[in-house]
């Protein structure tokens, strides 16, 4: 019997290491990043429906569109193209991850999406499959795909998996105003026109692989973060005051302007969200650990 019913959960993720060479002649740049991906998530349910719909809840109500535009509706766009089929799915996404944040909220729609229809379908797809139609998507698709701890090379879709040892635990803090990507690259062009070779730091993947969070902390570099400052001045002030809140370390995530702060357990993640939102500077913080799984399903009726 057809299935009625598939839910998939998509989670945020955070760069630790954004390493990024000149623009390419394809507008794109050559990445070298660590991604990491955080139980901050979208659930993304599918249902059998007439037509192709998108309808969404939460972060992004109202001012993100639900036509051919988002992402989700792509993703099962090109997934029946693909298999031969009429994209005939009704898609609820369920919105945590903020929008425009820097922590790939769209593209975790996408592979939530990617996940969901294959398994409404039931159409198989191999993991090589899906991914490879998740990097036509986007660049942050294929991550949101796999989740975990990933090193992403080339535009950041392709993927090879880090080894960590232990449990991450972070603070996110929110703007109320996003930043758009490919403005962000184009502050970076103008910032850096010297751009070289991207290459994280291996002191990075050793500390990763000891799961030693100070080494981590010490590693985290986002060389977006002076373009997103460029746009977005205050959030100087945000990163100030989460490492003298007493965060380990703090960047900011991807493209921004979420601000990602590592901390050391649950309980000082919660004493530094509370001196956060103290200091008048942040409206909203939200606690985190990674890595988390990547799109996932989590539960089929039918
Ligand atoms: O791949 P995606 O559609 O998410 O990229 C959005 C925009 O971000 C691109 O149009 C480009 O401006 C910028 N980008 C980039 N280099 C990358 C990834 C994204 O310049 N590696």
């Amino acid at each position: 019997m057809a299935r009625s019913r598939v839910t998939v959960r998509a989670s945020a993720k955070v760069n630790l290491s954004l390493c990024v060479g000149g623009v390419r002649a394809d507008g794109f740049h050559p990445l070298e990043t660590v991604f990491q991906a955080v139980d901050l998530y979208d659930d993304v349910v599918v249902t059998p429906a007439a037509e192709l719909e998108v309808v969404l809840r939460g972060e992004g109500e109202g001012t993100v569109g639900v036509g051919p535009d988002n992402l989700a509706w792509r993703a099962a766009k090109v997934l029946a193209e693909r298999a031969g089929i009429a994209p005939h799915v009704r898609i609820e996404l369920d919105k945590r991850i903020p929008v425009a944040g820097g922590m790939a909220g769209g593209s975790a729609d996408a592979a939530g999406a990617l996940v969901a229809c294959d398994a409404l379908w039931e159409l198989g797809l191999t993991r090589a499959e899906l991914l490879e139609l998740a990097a036509s998507l986007g660049s942050d698709v294929p991550f949101s795909v796999a989740g975990g701890t990933e090193l992403g090379r080339g535009r950041g879709d392709q993927l090879t998996t880090v080894l960590t040892r232990g449990t991450l635990h972070w603070v996110f803090a929110m703007s109320d105003d996003g930043l758009s990507t490919p403005a962000v690259y184009r502050e970076y062009d103008r910032l850096r026109p010297d751009a070289g070779e991207p290459r994280v730091d291996p002191a990075l993947l050793a500390a990763l692989a000891a799961g030693d969070p100070t080494g981590v902390a010490r590693g985290l570099v986002n060389d977006l973060q002076a373009a997103a400052l460029s746009l977005q001045p205050r959030l100087a002030k945000v990163l100030r005051a989460g490492t003298e809140a007493g965060a380990l370390a703090g960047i900011v995530s991807g493209s921004g302007p979420t601000c990602a702060f590592l901390v050391r357990s649950v309980d000082h993640g919660l004493s530094v969200s509370n001196e956060l939102q103290a200091s008048g500077l942040v409206t909203r913080t939200v606690r985190a650990t990674g890595p988390a799984r990547g799109a996932h399903v989590v539960a089929v009726e039918g």
